[in-house]
């Protein structure tokens, strides 16, 4: 069990002012914010990141939406981490996301879901190191 995970706040959250909250609601919850920018992902990079779901029906709509607009990636950590910040953010779908759950509360559609959580320890790494190089990860 890992005590890291990687997690964006996505275009959806971020264009409908939602950073602040999250991220309150992140810290509140023990976890320690160990790297942390507002960026912003081209097509190609939105492409990549999600590879994995390349023969997925709804990859095209996902890279779009995912290079619309700022994003805020950060590497989280906390015991558990990948397990306590699935629980947190909750279901992929809002519509069956526990109530309190980040998603339950600003998350607008199953593709527009406000966070993104690592379903991994191994994920959480790859995916942390694809933002990050090890000088802006603290340790
Ligand atoms: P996340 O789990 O962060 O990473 C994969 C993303 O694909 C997921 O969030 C959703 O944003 C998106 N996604 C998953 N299922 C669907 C779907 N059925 N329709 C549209 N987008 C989806």
């Amino acid at each position: 069990m890992g005590n890291k995970t990687f997690t964006m706040i996505k275009p959806d959250a971020v264009e409908n002012g939602h950073i602040g909250a999250i991220l309150n609601k992140i810290i509140a919850s023990g976890f320690k914010i160990i790297a942390m920018k507002l960026t912003k992902l081209t097509k190609e990079k939105a492409e990549k990141f999600y590879q994995v779901h390349s023969e997925r029906p709804f990859y095209g709509e996902l890279v779009s939406f995912m290079s619309r607009g700022p994003i805020v990636v950060a590497i989280l950590e906390k015991e558990n981490a990948v397990e306590e910040f699935r629980k947190l953010i909750g279901s992929t779908n809002p519509a069956e996301a526990k109530e309190g759950t980040i998603r339950s509360l600003y998350a607008t559609s199953m593709g527009e879901n406000a966070v993104h959580g690592s379903d991994s320890d191994e994920n959480a790494e790859i995916e942390g190191t694809f933002h990050f190089s090890d000088d802006e990860i603290l340790s």
